[in-house]
């Protein structure tokens, strides 16, 4: 399957992208395709509904990479109990014609011990795309998020946090691929 992974922070050493890169990583070992559209690497303009920025070509990548997606990824870090400002941006760039009958897993890191809130609006948001959410989401919170700061290795990861993500992505590409029958 060709998977896109967002990650929605704006800051290099953000612990939800680090997540992101260790669920890239999964997804391919598993055979999969698997693109990180990092925001604060490729960050897109502010949506605008008087302007379609059809020259931006890091948005344009973006919409490329959505349309191609089998399954998608999308990862914010929980700001103010919602997810961030650069995720929503991006996802007010994108439509139904990018999501529809899509798997989406969701992923959050909150400085609390568990991100619901900015996932309980991805959902929505995902819902109101026509994706199809994962019924299990990825949370860390707390000191779950020293297992992601930068330089940390895989192998280091706590192995209770290690043991989620890999239950939750498996039982996210066994939906993914039934849902896109590839
Ligand atoms: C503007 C802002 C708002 C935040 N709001 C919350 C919040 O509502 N709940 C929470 O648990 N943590 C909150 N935090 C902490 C972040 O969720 C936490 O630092 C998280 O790990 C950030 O993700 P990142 O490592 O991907 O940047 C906030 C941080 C910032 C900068």
């Amino acid at each position: 399957m060709n998977i896109v992974i967002i990650a929605g922070s704006n800051r290099k050493e953000a612990t939800s992208t680090r997540l992101s890169e260790y669920i890239q990583g999964l997804m391919k070992q598993a055979g999969n395709q698997v693109s990180l559209i990092d925001l604060y690497l490729s960050p897109v303009p502010f949506y605008s509904p008087d302007e379609d920025h059809e020259d931006h070509q890091g948005l344009a990548k973006l919409k490329q990479a959505m349309s191609e997606a089998d399954a998608v990824v999308l990862a914010t870090p929980e700001y103010h109990s919602g997810i961030s400002g650069v995720l929503k941006n991006a996802l007010d760039h994108l439509g139904q014609e990018h999501f529809e009958g899509k798997a989406v897993l969701s992923v959050s890191s909150a400085g609390g011990s568990v991100a619901v809130s900015s996932l309980t609006q991805l959902h929505t948001i995902v819902r109101n795309l026509h994706g199809i959410n994962s019924p299990e989401w990825i949370s860390i919170g707390g000191d779950q998020r020293k297992s992601f700061q930068t330089g940390v290795t895989p192998a280091e990861i706590q192995p209770n946090v290690e043991n989620r993500i890999q239950r939750v992505v498996g039982s996210f590409l066994e939906l993914a691929k039934l849902v896109s029958r590839k």
